[in-house]
């Protein structure tokens, strides 16, 4: 009895186990839609998303796919066009990167692109919930001296800097991509003009306590 026990406080302490055997299932069910499906409906595009992201891309913390209700859609399809191309989602410790990357890389074309994320645009905001806890007073003083100039005083995101919104967005799903920026998982090629900015940035919050508190400052501003 003592032995399963204690394998599965070793997975659940792991942190970061990379897709389940539900999620490689729902990728390779959204690729084969997307390889025989509708070309330029959105609609249409999204089913091959759903399995993941939600049915009204609300996210799925278990499958590890976040919101998307509050992403604007410009960094949506930035995001989208950077699994394409290869820039995220390359690293090899990058294991949700490189799944989404496999199936941003089956839309057929850039009409594609832009019909997927006109559907999701449409859906409307929609704020994702807090699950992260911690101090929202200290997070505030560290959000606007280091992240709000970027990421707006709100963290409604700034298309002009291209940095995205961060309020109203899974806040573990943040956690990870902050910490995949921070030990190079993500934004390491100069090639990701965006990423390497925010790569740069990653390093500058003291502990994961403070990411967490800005995170929670972050979310507290969601609408
Ligand atoms: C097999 C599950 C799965 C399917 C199907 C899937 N995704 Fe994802 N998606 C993910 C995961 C996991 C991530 C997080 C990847 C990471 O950590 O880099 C993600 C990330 C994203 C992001 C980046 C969000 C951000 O804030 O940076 C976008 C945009 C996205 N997906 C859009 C889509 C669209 C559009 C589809 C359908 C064409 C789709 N996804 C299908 C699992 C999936
Ligand atoms: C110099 C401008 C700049 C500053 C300052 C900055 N960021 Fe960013 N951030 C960006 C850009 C640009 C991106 C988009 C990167 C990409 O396209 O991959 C980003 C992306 C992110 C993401 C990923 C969002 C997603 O949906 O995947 C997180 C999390 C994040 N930043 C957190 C922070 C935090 C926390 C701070 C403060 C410690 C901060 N950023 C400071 C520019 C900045």
């Amino acid at each position: 009895m003592m032995l399963p026990f204690a394998l599965l406080t070793l997975v659940a302490c792991s942190g970061d186990v990379g897709p389940s055997a539900d999620s490689e299932q729902a990728a390779s069910q959204a690729q084969q839609l997307l390889a025989t499906g509708a070309a330029g409906d959105g609609k249409q595009l999204y089913a091959a998303c759903a399995a993941c992201h939600g049915a009204k891309a609300e996210g799925n913390k278990a499958l590890a796919a976040p919101s998307l209700r509050n992403q604007q859609d410009w960094y949506l399809r930035r995001q989208l066009q950077a699994y394409r191309s290869g820039v995220r989602g390359s690293h090899e410790k990058d294991a949700y990167g490189m799944q989404m990357q496999a199936i941003a890389k089956t839309l057929p074309d850039d009409a594609a692109v832009d019909a997927v994320v006109a559907y999701i645009s449409g859906l409307g905001k929609k704020a994702a919930e807090a699950t992260l806890t911690g101090n929202a007073k200290r997070g505030a003083d560290y959000y606007s001296n280091l992240c709000g100039a970027c990421h707006g005083p709100a963290a409604e995101g700034n298309d002009i800097l291209q940095a995205p919104a961060l309020a109203g967005v899974d806040d573990w799903y943040l956690q990870r991509q902050y910490e995949h920026f921070q030990q190079g998982i993500r934004g390491a090629s100069e090639d990701d003009k965006y990423g390497y900015q925010m790569a740069m940035m990653a390093n500058t919050l003291p502990s994961t306590e403070v990411l967490k508190d800005v995170l929670v400052y972050t979310q507290s501003l969601a609408r």
